[in-house]
């Protein structure tokens, strides 16, 4: 399949060009598109056929649900039988923005969208390309990430090209996302809400909207935590880097000595922080994150590092990062990601 790519600004958001992509959403066809945590694969959601070709693009297992898109709040309040008047002051704080809810799910979602489940995960993004696009289409939009199944998110229009490029029948591509790390998702649809994944909207903030909001350990992924997962997608391989990533845990100042050690048993790439990256010798190649100062900017170049070793490197050794902020969501991918944990 050629796969048209559309090149769009950001920031102007180039109705013309939007309306030939929405055209390919109309009539079942899949698009790329940039949103602001990184980019989706998109399809109408009301369309379980069209819904089907995501699964298959991808490689996606059919019981891993996917995220339904929306461009308003009562275009979501279409797709889910709970009153979202009722959650006003919590949706229209977190909306638009890199937040997914799980509710009860309506009947017109088709079961492909949602892996059977009886909820549907909702994110109305903030990213004015994927605003337009699902305004344009008037439609709910299907996406998961616009990687193939098991890789890095894309966060740059050449990782979507890398992975999808003949697969689907169009890309909007506007450069770099801003966050770089998937939507925080939370749970509503049980007792409790519950976290079911950290991300760029941090636990901090989120608590100060729903005090009681459950962090359950399975969200660190830390190795002992690997029991049953409330989301399902959560069991699947994640993030996997083209060579052996070890993760070190705690704080490198402490543990660089051994972070070199791993280094220097294979040719490697550090990935590292801005502040500590002079600890490690020069002949080693690092990969400066950001500085621990601004985790936000760690978050944003996470996936682009996994992606990119280049032939001649056999192994990643990362350094750990604080669990606080967007940080539990920079070590829950990492940990994901890595082949090595120590
Ligand atoms: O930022 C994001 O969320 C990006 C952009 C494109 O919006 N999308 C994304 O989708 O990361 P995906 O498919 O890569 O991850 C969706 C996650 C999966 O782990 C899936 O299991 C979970 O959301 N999920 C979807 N629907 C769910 C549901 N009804 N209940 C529990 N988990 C659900
Ligand atoms: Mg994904």
């Amino acid at each position: 399949m050629k796969t048209e790519k559309l090149f769009v600004d950001a920031d102007k958001s180039d109705k013309g060009i939007i309306s030939r992509a929405a055209r390919y959403l109309q009539k079942g066809e899949l698009v790329a598109f940039p949103t602001e945590t990184v980019y989706g694969l998109g399809a109408n959601a009301l369309d379980a056929k069209a819904v089907n070709r995501i699964f298959e693009a991808k490689g996606r297992p059919q019981d891993n649900p996917l995220i339904v898109h929306v461009s308003s709040i009562e275009m979501a309040q279409e797709l889910v039988l709970d009153d979202l008047s009722d959650y006003k002051w919590l949706v229209e704080l977190l909306w638009p923005g890199p937040v997914t809810i799980i509710f009860r799910k309506a009947r017109k979602i088709p079961d492909i969208v949602t892996a059977g489940l009886p909820t549907v995960g909702i994110r109305f993004p903030s990213h004015p390309v994927a605003q337009k696009l699902i305004e344009i289409a008037g439609l709910p939009i299907a996406a998961p990430s616009a990687n193939l199944s098991g890789r890095p998110s894309p966060t740059d229009e050449f990782h979507v090209i890398e992975d999808m490029d003949g697969r689907i029948a169009c890309m909007l591509l506007a450069g770099k996302t801003l966050f770089g790390l998937e939507s925080t998702i939370v749970d509503l649809s049980r007792g409790k809400p519950t976290l079911l994944r950290p991300g760029p909207i941090s636990v901090e903030r989120l608590k100060t909207l729903l005090p009681d909001l459950e962090v359950p350990e399975f969200v660190k992924a830390e190795e002992k935590y690997s029991g049953p997962a409330l989301a399902p997608g959560m069991k699947y391989r994640h993030y996997s880097p083209k060579i052996e990533l070890i993760l070190v845990e705690g704080d490198p100042r402490e543990r660089y000595k051994e972070i070199t050690d791993f280094a220097f048993e294979k040719n490697s790439i550090i990935l590292c922080s801005r502040e500590t990256a002079h600890l490690y010798p020069r002949e080693i190649r690092r990969i400066v994150l950001g500085s621990r100062e601004n985790l936000y900017e760690v978050a944003a170049n996470l996936f682009d590092a996994l992606r990119e070793p280049g032939e001649e490197f056999e192994r990643m050794v990362s350094e750990s990062f604080p669990e606080s902020g967007v940080g539990l969501a920079i070590m829950n991918r990492l940990r994901k990601a890595a082949w090595k944990i120590m």
